[in-house]
């Protein structure tokens, strides 16, 4: 009846402690040996990004900067945090779960986000703990919290303070790479449709940033009502917080301000992105800790943080797509392009024409898929997230002149210089499934495959060879 299996969602329990603050996140990745700290004075300009790609390259620890050095060469007077998500486990652990808990959570997710009736009391009962589970998602609001012991108003508000880095060679001024920047539409007092997304800000002056929302974020958003009433939006930007909270901004989920021109920054796609206008947004407060860490990053040709974070919510994502389309196995956007401009899809086919069915749906139900580009379509033996397996169905399963989709003048990310026009481009789909039935005459290949008999024979065979330590002591020619 259920295909997908759903009907059986439970809230998945946390595999780590509850971490209220960035700071109890970083005590646990200390003590488990997943944050080293650099005593050495470094540099925000440059010096910490290329630091930061060493490491991240290598999975390598969050790395806490104890004496950062401010563009202007004095001491900074707060640490700065990098690398916090930089690997799968740290993103995974950020919401709680072991690696091995991101299925579970994603399922939890999905149906958090598209809850069914319940069928009968039992089904109503056990739903009760994910109710709970979304109850304590709600916000609650706190006095006197600890990040307003230090208030600075009017002439104490300096941006340049901040250790923000300047992240790669030609960047204009320094810039704050993680705020979780917190809007709300006008008319909703009770803060009942908060938004929080991270968008980069610029800093201008003392108490001047510049807000690069792109046009579809939810900021942008809230911004467009404020403005066609002609007023002023407040905007709060929280720069480290927990880490579910962080994460969370990341994922889409449910003016009189003047403009100027921001950038060029390096963007996540390897390139420095075109100058453009943004809103800029004046500083009337700043509060902090009495001892505060800045949270901070880069954004470059992945892997970048952004794209490992990216990987994680690959993994949430995927239950989700399932729910809405159970031939779906499995779902991969590879971080190395931009984690959305590629998709490979894994399908459990049945019919033909199921390949190019599912290009469109992917393309039309899925926000998220709106500015993938290329849409590869593979059969459920294929591993998606690995390429050597994805050439291998492409070369043997599709041919050009039958397999191909394209689709002409789609919307395209606007950051896509690539494309005939600014947020107009193609799209391609190769069905790279093997063709069944009025899809081909040709008699198809059989995979070749080793018959188990002669595997387990040679697994017992194995040891009495001596081969596993001639091979330990191979060395390639
Ligand atoms: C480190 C980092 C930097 C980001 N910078 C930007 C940015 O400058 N502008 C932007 O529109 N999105 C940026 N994003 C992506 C958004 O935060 C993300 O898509 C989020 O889901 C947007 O939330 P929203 O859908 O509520 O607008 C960034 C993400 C990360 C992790």
């Amino acid at each position: 009846m259920e295909e997908s299996g759903f009907h059986e969602v439970s809230v998945p329990q946390r595999d780590l402690p509850l971490f209220r603050d960035l700071r109890s996140f970083m005590s646990h990745l200390e003590r488990m040996g997943r944050l080293v700290r650099i005593r050495q004075p470094v540099s925000v300009v440059h010096d910490m990004t290329e630091i930061h790609r060493r490491i991240l390259r290598a999975n390598g620890p969050a790395l806490l900067f104890e004496a950062p050095i401010l563009p202007d060469g004095t001491p900074s007077e707060m640490p700065v945090v990098l690398n916090l998500f930089g690997t799968k486990e740290r993103t995974a652990w950020g919401f709680g779960v072991d690696p091995a808990g991101l299925g579970a959570l994603g399922k939890m997710l999905a149906e958090l986000r598209e809850p069914r009736p319940p069928r009968n009391f039992a089904d109503a009962m056990s739903k009760v703990p994910l109710a709970r589970a979304a109850m304590t998602m709600r916000p609650k609001t706190v006095h006197a919290p600890p990040v307003q012991e230090i208030v600075w108003r009017g002439e104490q508000i300096d941006l340049t303070r901040l250790p923000a880095q300047i992240c790669w060679p030609g960047e204009p001024s320094p810039l704050l790479t993680w705020p979780l920047v917190i809007t709300r539409p006008p008319n909703d007092e009770s803060g009942d449709e908060i938004n929080v997304g991270v968008y980069r800000m610029q800093v201008i002056g003392r108490d001047r940033a510049i807000m690069r929302w792109l046009a579809h974020r939810g900021g942008a958003r809230h911004h467009r009502q404020w403005k066609a009433l002609g007023m002023e939006m407040p905007v709060a930007v929280a720069i480290g917080a927990d880490p579910a909270t962080i994460l969370s901004a990341v994922l889409p989920l449910p003016e009189t301000l003047s403009e100027s021109p921001e950038g060029p920054f390096g963007d996540h796609t390897g390139y420095y992105n075109a100058v453009e206008h943004f809103p800029v947004m004046r500083v009337t407060a700043v509060t902090t800790r009495r001892d505060p860490v800045y949270l901070s990053t880069f954004t470059g040709r992945p892997p970048d943080e952004p794209s490992r974070i990216g990987e994680v919510l690959n993994e949430l994502f995927v239950p989700l797509v399932r729910k809405q389309l159970p031939e779906i196995i499995d779902l991969w956007l590879p971080p190395e392009a931009c984690s959305y401009r590629i998709a490979i899809a894994s399908i459990d086919k049945r019919y033909p024409g199921q390949a190019r069915r599912i290009m469109l749906a992917l393309w039309s139900l899925l926000p998220q898929l709106t500015y993938t580009k290329f849409l590869i379509i593979v059969d459920a033996d294929i591993n998606v997230r690995d390429w050597t397996d994805v050439a291998w169905a492409i070369s043997t399963r599709s041919d050009p002149s039958r397999d191909l989709v394209t689709l002409a003048d789609t919307p395209i990310d606007y950051l896509d210089f690539a494309s005939p026009k600014a947020g107009l481009g193609g799209k391609l789909g190769i069905d790279a499934t093997c063709k069944i039935s009025a899809e081909t005459t040709r008699e198809w290949g059989r995979v070749l495959e080793m018959d188990s008999a002669v595997v387990s024979r040679v697994d017992e065979l194995w040891q009495r060879l001596g081969l596993t330590e001639a091979l330990s002591q191979w060395r390639t020619p």
